[in-house]
């Protein structure tokens, strides 16, 4: 991955047919070269598996990358409804969102989240990250230990060769889709200790850029209020990342 600046990350789930994921990523395409937007940040689109293709063949050439929700670290076999991330690679997908907590609630586990980011990675991909508390755990308090658990369980045993990169999203479970962000300065805090657990998981070795992002009903009013965070390089966006005016507005806000 280059050193852009700025990593905005478009998750459009399962919102999306795959005509209409065509249309918003032709829309896109064109707004962001008119504004000549693309060059200056580094821009992910994450469609549904079934969408990758046609969105993919839209992005070429754009600047924009494309990246997938999730993907499967055997490259073939017996595995019903699997997709592998090898697939993946064919498809010409560069980034792959893993942990995300909508996975983790359909029984997504540390594990497996940890043997798809080795498998990324040994492709080539980056793997972007996903972790956050339950508003449960933060009632409780035992948010902090909860975030240090992902990522150590995500990164343990994983080494990350010169020239790749891994995104790490801070994504407070509790505020996914609910139209209300938590401040910059608790997502920077949180940021912190999360750079801290990247550093003890690495025992200080072998540890090339870490990206640190925030998701979590962010938007084009709120999305400065996280990348003026010294230590936040972007944001995960979902719901404001399904029309190009509203994705638009967090790009260029950003
Ligand atoms: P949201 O989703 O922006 O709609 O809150 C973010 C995410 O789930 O990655």
């Amino acid at each position: 991955m280059k050193n852009f600046e700025k990593i905005i990350i478009a998750n459009w789930k399962m919102q999306l047919s795959t005509e209409q994921s065509v249309v918003l990523a032709k829309e896109l395409v064109a707004q962001l070269k008119d504004q000549n937007l693309a060059s200056e940040k580094m821009l992910v689109i994450c469609p549904d598996f079934t969408s990758l293709h046609a969105v993919g063949a839209v992005l070429e050439g754009s600047g924009i990358a494309l990246g997938a929700q999730d993907g499967f670290y055997e490259d073939k076999g017996a595995f019903t409804g699997q997709v592998s991330l090898q697939q993946l690679k064919h498809l010409g997908c560069e980034y792959v969102i893993l942990g995300h907590s909508e996975r983790r609630a359909l029984g997504e586990t540390d594990k497996l989240v940890n043997q798809k980011v080795a498998k990324a990675l040994s492709l080539g991909l980056t793997p972007i990250i996903c972790v956050g508390e339950t508003f449960e755990q933060r009632q409780e308090g035992s948010k902090g230990e909860v975030i240090m658990r992902q990522v150590y369980e995500a990164l343990q045993g994983i080494s990350i060769s010169e020239g790749q990169s891994v995104i790490i999203a801070y994504e407070p479970v509790w505020v996914i889709g609910s139209g209300q962000a938590i401040s910059g300065q608790e997502a920077a805090e949180t940021v912190l200790m999360i750079k801290q657990s990247y550093v003890d998981v690495m025992e200080g070795e072998n540890m090339p850029a870490l990206n640190i992002i925030y998701g979590g009903s962010v938007d084009g009013q709120n999305i400065a209020q996280f990348t003026r965070q010294p230590n936040i390089k972007g944001a995960l966006v979902g719901g404001a990342s399904l029309q190009a005016a509203s994705f638009l507005a967090v790009i260029k806000n950003s």
